[in-house]
């Protein structure tokens, strides 16, 4: 059975608001999901909804909703992003569906089996609105708790626990000698800091089903239900068993679990999530997985945080980018390319309209979009439309550009990617203002020189249609179109100079980012 390139997102909570930071996330997911399939793999990737909780249950009391009915209606709008931003994901999971359900029951019947998980009275400090118990470490120097926290009461109640704390020294080898496992390294470092100065607590895994009933109850006792990471995490598995993933499925008690056969998934090969929810990443899953019996993903790859102009994304104080309205002004592949243009995946980065158009303006408008409509255009009325014999002088430089660009794909550097793609642009630019293809044209004598010039221009921007296929689909099928190739530029193997053939006749040229005065 073939195992696939298994890629996954986080899960989003389905009563927040999609925004900027949610399509960054889903985009470079897509990007390299596309990638892949472009250098030949075959993948499956994962997105979906986080949709328990007590926040989902009390916003659906005050609309007067029943939960389900609640999140069938959020989730519809989020199905409907995840289209409008052209994401090629293979399932969409909903941790409300039956077969999530039943393999949270499953995973927690095993480690609850294996002894990993006891029961035990709390009595601390509870925040209702974090819905999280907090301790004497989370009060300010003042010695009261973050006003973030809402209201805090004491509570005293009897609640399941997960193992965590004999993890530790194992969890620190196991980073120290799997380095990949976190990526960028800082971030692996950051994990490393934290187990190496702070004593890891058991973690409290469930809700009396009296107070929050909206969730899945406990296999081994019905008067819990299960919170947060234990539900979240497993959709990373539950999709796979779903699908008939024999790793998942052997490692789970076949009574609780049907088996359909199918392909493989498991261990995912990436897990794309922010920097917030790190830890649970990089330090409860791995421990979670080890007490089911099931491998380690091989890489937990963390993005930053946007901001807009220098301030925190907030609903409440209007600070907000709004991908919709965006991609419906300049496009969704405007709105891709700047994203992954602009912020690398690491660092935090900052949203400005002002940044915005001038990318737009300086690098899709007049950089890629004049060079493929001029080319093309040329072509149509120096030559009629029809691509002249075969000419290698820009082949040398595009094939280090594609060889360059492929590198950077398997190491999953989108911004270095389409830093080199754009020197592929400029050099398209570059020999047009060199060669003057407008002025051989007046020339009888110079007939074959522009034959060639013609050549190497729309040969580029084949290339460069295969190159951008990942990050900017939509305009690499305009670009395909416009050549008058049929399917699609979807395999980097067709990134190998000299596809387009003498007499094949192009299609319309037509402008690709239309300028805007604004
Ligand atoms: N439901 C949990 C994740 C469970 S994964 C098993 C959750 N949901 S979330 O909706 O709050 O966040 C989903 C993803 O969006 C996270 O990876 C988070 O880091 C990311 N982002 C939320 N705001 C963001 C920005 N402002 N910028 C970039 N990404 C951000 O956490």
């Amino acid at each position: 059975m073939n195992k696939q390139f298994y890629i996954t997102t986080a899960i989003d909570y389905v009563n927040g608001q999609p925004h900027l930071g949610h399509a960054y996330e889903k985009i470079v997911t897509d990007v390299i999901a596309r990638s892949r399939r472009s250098l030949g793999q075959e993948v499956f990737f994962l997105t979906g909804l986080d949709e328990h909780g007590q926040k989902v249950q009390q916003a659906a009391q005050a609309e007067g909703k029943s939960p389900q009915v609640y999140c069938d209606k959020l989730a519809a709008d989020w199905q409907a992003f995840a289209k409008k931003l052209e994401l090629t994901n293979d399932d969409f999971v909903r941790t409300t569906e039956p077969r999530h359900k039943a393999i949270v029951q499953a995973s927690l019947a095993k480690v609850f089996q294996a002894g990993q998980i006891y029961k035990q009275t709390y009595s601390g400090f509870y925040s209702t609105k974090e819905e999280t118990f907090l301790t004497d470490k989370d009060r300010l120097p003042d010695g009261t708790f973050d006003p973030a926290y809402g209201e805090v009461i004491e509570l005293k109640e009897d609640n399941y626990f997960f193992k965590l704390g004999a993890q530790q020294q194992w969890l620190i080898d196991y980073l120290e000698a799997n380095p990949s496992f976190v990526q960028p390294d800082y971030r692996r470092n950051e994990v490393l800091g934290f187990l190496k100065n702070n004593k890891l607590e058991d973690l409290c895994i469930s809700r009396p089903a009296a107070r929050l009933n909206w969730g899945i109850p406990l296999p081994f006792d019905k008067d819990f239900v299960t919170y947060v990471w234990f539900d979240a995490l497993v959709n990373y598995i539950s999709i796979p068993a779903a699908h008939g993933d024999p790793t998942v499925l052997s490692a789970l008690p076949s009574s609780l679990v049907p088996r359909p056969s199918s392909f493989g998934l498991w261990p995912a090969d990436i897990h794309v999530i922010g920097k917030d929810i790190l830890k649970f990443h990089a330090v409860f899953w791995p421990i979670m997985l080890k007490a089911m019996g099931l491998p380690l993903p091989k890489q937990i790859l963390v993005h930053g945080w946007w901001q807009k102009d220098g301030a925190k994304i907030s609903k409440s104080t209007g600070n907000i980018v709004d991908p919709v309205a965006v991609i419906n002004e300049w496009g969704l592949d405007a709105f891709r390319y700047y994203v992954l243009r602009e912020l690398d995946i690491g660092p935090d980065g900052n949203w400005t309209d002002a940044g915005f158009k001038s990318r737009y303006n300086t690098e899709l408008a007049n950089g890629l979009g004049n060079l493929v409509n001029r080319s093309l255009s040329m072509l149509k009325r120096y030559r009629n439309g029809v691509v002249p014999t075969k000419s290698n002088e820009l082949a040398s430089e595009v094939a280090i550009i594609a060889k360059a660009t492929c590198t950077f794909l398997e190491q999953n550097q989108l911004q270095a990617a389409l830093q080199n793609i754009w020197y592929l642009v400029e050099r398209g630019n570059r020999y047009v203002e060199q060669t003057k293809p407008f002025n051989l044209a007046k020339d009888p004598a110079q007939a074959k020189r522009l034959d060639e010039v013609l050549y190497n221009l729309a040969e580029t921007c084949r290339v460069l249609a295969v190159l951008l296929w990942p990050f900017l689909p939509g305009t690499a099928t305009k670009i395909y179109a416009q050549l008058g190739l049929t399917g699609a530029p979807d395999k980097h193997e067709a990134a190998t100079w000299g596809g387009l053939s003498a007499g094949h006749k192009i299609g319309e040229p037509a402008p690709l980012f239309p300028r805007k005065d604004t």
